[in-house]
């Protein structure tokens, strides 16, 4: 089985990053194919929390091989801020970094335009990016003309290139914003002259590394970010990012065909939560969110904002179970739940009196969703501490097999808490190897 996703099956933030670096000891290489350091993936090592942006969760794990896709749209800045933390705390090896030198560069004119757009709008209509420059990064990618890509800081012609986009993206900018300041093109020049040189020995083609691999029957982990409902295509839209985050985005975000990547794994947190604007069928806008907000920790990693919580929505996770093909799926910070007398699952919505488990294209349409619930039993106990299915209360069980049901998807893996012995393997499945 050489090629493994991982992919969030929610609005991000289901913990994919604990799961990766678990399932990275199992792998050769890890690969980020989409998105960017607007991820916020925390990994909880022994004593040690580490935040990734933009690495590969994997890169904790000594001997394996990281790649940075061609899909990703890369902050170099950000890449060599977050290689330096790790290498202040001693993390070994992250020379077997790999960036691709296709994947587009993240440029100040990025961010000054994502400030400016992500204000434009009413607050109807307002994304709430993270501001990490993510969407106008990828919409000079597909319109070509002022793209940036890893490979062209290195080519003599560098310096024109950016004049050419400094001179156009002042002139729009100034338009859009009275707030701009002009972008200085020899500063910005230098500044990632700089940066490239740095980053020089990881860059390469990694689309022919990852053939190779995958060829020679390489074991690789395709590392999700975000969630297939903030995917640009099959997502909330407008209220996603802008990338294939869900399971349809790999081959093309990695540059490997389809046939290289055999089995999918959906990460679901065992409620929901959102992070910025857009409709949430099951949001808890009461005491009920703020139980999972307060006993989840549920603060953004990224821009510590503080994330919207509801019930799990089974009508959701089981579209995007579907779409990106999950062959099994994780229910992650379980332990969250305990104290609760009664949980809550979405299993029907009902738009205009008609019921339906099918997700709806139109944002208006979700936003007229009346979510119909099914309540089972809580548990009082604290799961944290349990190691198998066996030791968790038979409510929790319960709950979890009713989860599988209605997604159609059976549960590989369980997780009871941050650290990485905290977790369960479902029957039949060796435990990963859990160092602490
Ligand atoms: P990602 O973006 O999908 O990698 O998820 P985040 O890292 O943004 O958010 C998940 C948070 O939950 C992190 O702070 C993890 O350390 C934490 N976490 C992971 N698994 C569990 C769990 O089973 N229980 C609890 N309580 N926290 C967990
Ligand atoms: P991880 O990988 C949660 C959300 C933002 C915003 C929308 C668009 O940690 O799960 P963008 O900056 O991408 O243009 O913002 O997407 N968003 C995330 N929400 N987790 C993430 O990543 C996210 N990455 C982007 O809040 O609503
Ligand atoms: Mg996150």
């Amino acid at each position: 089985m050489p090629g493994r996703c991982v992919i969030g099956l929610q609005w991000g933030d289901e913990a994919k990053g604990k799961l990766v670096d678990l399932l990275t000891k199992e792998h050769d290489l890890v690969v980020r194919f989409q998105g960017g350091a607007n991820a916020g993936h925390t990994v909880v090592v022994g004593e040690e929390v580490y935040k990734l942006s933009l690495l590969p969760s994997g890169i904790l794990t000594p001997g394996v091989t990281c790649v940075i896709a061609g899909g990703v749209v890369v902050n170099p800045a950000k890449a060599i801020a977050e290689l330096d933390e790790l290498a202040g705390r001693s993390v070994e090896g992250l020379q077997r970094l790999r960036i691709s030198d296709r994947a587009h560069v993240i440029m100040p004119w990025h961010f000054a335009e994502d400030r400016v757009l992500d204000k434009s709008t009413g607050e109807a209509e307002n994304i709430g990016t993270t501001q990490r420059g993510i969407g106008p990064c990828y919409r000079d990618k597909v319109g070509r003309s002022f793209a940036l890509r890893f490979g062209d800081l290195y080519r003599s012609d560098l310096r024109a290139k950016i004049e050419h986009r400094v001179d156009a993206k002042n002139r729009l900018l100034s338009v859009m914003s009275d707030a701009f300041e002009p972008l200085d093109a020899t500063a910005i020049y230098n500044e990632y002259r700089g940066y490239a040189d740095r980053l020089e020995q990881h860059v390469c083609d990694t689309t022919e590394l990852l053939l190779s691999a995958a060829e020679a029957d390489k074991k690789i982990l395709y590392e999700g970010a975000q969630g297939a409902l903030l995917d640009v295509d099959h997502g909330t839209f407008p209220f996603v990012t802008s990338s294939n985050s869900s399971g349809v985005g790999v081959p093309a975000g990695a540059g490997v065909p389809p046939k290289h990547v055999n089995h999918t794994l959906g990460v679901v947190k065992a409620y929901s939560t959102r992070v910025g604007g857009g409709p949430f069928p099951t949001e808890q806008d009461n005491q009920d969110g703020q139980y999972l907000r307060e006993r989840g920790n549920e603060y953004g990693t990224v821009t510590r904002r503080p994330r919207r919580c509801g019930w799990l929505d089974a009508v959701a996770v089981r579209y995007t179970a579907r779409l990106s093909g999950a062959d099994s799926i994780a229910v992650m910070l379980l332990d969250v739940l305990s104290g609760l007398e009664e949980i809550k699952i979405c299993t029907e919505y009902e738009i205009d009196g008609v019921r339906s488990r099918d997700f709806p294209t139109h944002v208006d349409d979700l936003r007229r969703v009346t979510p119909r619930y099914e309540s089972v039993p809580g548990w009082a106990e604290d799961v944290t501490d349990c190691r198998s299915l066996e030791e968790l209360p038979e409510n929790a069980r319960a709950y979890l097999n009713r989860v599988s049901e209605l997604v159609g998807v059976p549960v590989e893996f369980v997780s009871v808490g941050p650290g990485r012995d905290q977790t369960i393997p479902a029957e039949g499945r060796p435990l990963v190897a859990a160092t602490a």
